[in-house]
């Protein structure tokens, strides 16, 4: 059974930029979904998407199914109320997103008194809870944000996310803006936090090591598009896509600091959205491209089994 489907998304910014180009996307209950691609790929424009949280300059078409009904066509109200209980968005650089004058113990209470009626007796016991989960002291819910690590507050962020109980959490580089060390634990304890409670992960990443270690299936997203998606741990050993290649060749490993940079051996930069290349839009940089890659833009096809990749070294020649 799964808890999300995306069909055929697009979403296109104010006159034309084509963000998200038609993404296709299962996510099964309880599993985990990587998405990696370089900056600029589309991927938070993607996880905005999911609860409609884009500017009102977004068109957006296609089908975002959370379990079984249509985030895109939902009413105000029913969307308000899948924000906060059917799924929660952990964004990176979350010290911006705490209100630096509310002590954080009353940020992580307040949606439970607004969304689940509980007493402020109750909010207040289960936001101290929330801060044991993540790895903090119930105590320091008197803490301001400014008082705590970037770590800290990250951690805070996911006690935010995990307060409504959601059945799918969506995580945005949710430890960019951190030191490597501190990456490793929070991912950690994301990744043991949603499998203990049974709930579905997107982690948004552009670190592939990372999401091979955490999550059971990778999509790699190129200029808008899935270009390859599979079992984890086969897209991160045997990625079947030229642009899979390049990206897992530059992450070797969690915590590398070389992860913060553009892949190595990869030319430039990915195309900009409003400028993209013809035919296959990674031909400019790819190293095995053939002439006929500036003409045709192979379709996602069957790889290996359960892996899909869209290159036509991999699938075959198009038609
Ligand atoms: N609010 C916006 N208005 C116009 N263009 C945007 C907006 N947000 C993102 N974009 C453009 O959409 C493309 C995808 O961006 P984004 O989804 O942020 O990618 P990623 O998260 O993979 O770095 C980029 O070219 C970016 O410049
Ligand atoms: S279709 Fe051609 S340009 Fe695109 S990834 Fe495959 S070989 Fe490279
Ligand atoms: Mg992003």
């Amino acid at each position: 059974m799964s808890i999300l489907t995306i069909k055929d998304l697009h979403v296109t910014y104010g006159t034309g930029t084509p963000a998200v180009r038609g993404v296709d996307l299962t996510v099964a209950a309880g599993r985990k979904l990587g998405v990696a691609g370089e900056s600029g790929c589309g991927k938070s424009t993607l996880a905005l998407a999911l609860l409609r949280l884009l500017p009102a300059s977004a068109r957006l078409t296609g089908e975002i199914l959370l379990d079984g009904e249509d985030v895109l066509t939902m009413k105000w109200g029913r969307l308000r109320a899948v924000r906060w209980a059917g799924a929660s968005i952990v964004f990176q650089g979350a010290m911006h997103s705490l209100n630096a004058v509310h002590r954080i113990g009353d940020q992580i209470a307040e949606p439970l008194l607004v969304h689940r009626r509980a007493t402020p007796a109750e909010a207040r016991a289960r936001a101290g809870a929330l801060l044991e989960q993540v790895g903090l002291p119930a105590a320091r819910a008197a803490a301001y944000p400014h008082e705590l690590s970037g770590g800290q507050r990250q951690r805070v962020m996911i006690a935010m996310a995990l307060a409504c109980e959601p059945r799918l959490l969506v995580a945005d580089e949710p430890t960019t803006a951190l030191d490597v060390m501190i990456q490793a634990q929070i991912l950690r304890l994301l990744d043991q936090l949603v499998t203990d409670q049974d709930i579905s992960l997107v982690m948004i990443s552009h670190d592939l090591a990372v999401l091979a270690d955490t999550c059971d299936r990778l999509a790699v997203m190129y200029a808008g598009r899935v270009v390859e998606e599979g079992p984890a741990r086969d897209v991160y050993d045997a990625a079947r896509h030229p642009y899979g290649r390049a990206l897992s060749a530059a992450f070797p490993r969690i915590g590398d600091p070389a992860s913060r940079r553009a892949p190595r051996g990869l030319p430039g930069d990915p195309p900009d959205p409003a400028a993209l290349p013809s035919g296959c839009t990674f031909h400019p940089r790819c190293p095995v491209a053939l002439e006929s890659c500036a003409s045709q833009d192979p379709p996602l096809a069957p790889a290996a089994p359960g892996h899909v990749a869209a290159c036509v070294l991999t699938t075959g020649s198009p038609a």
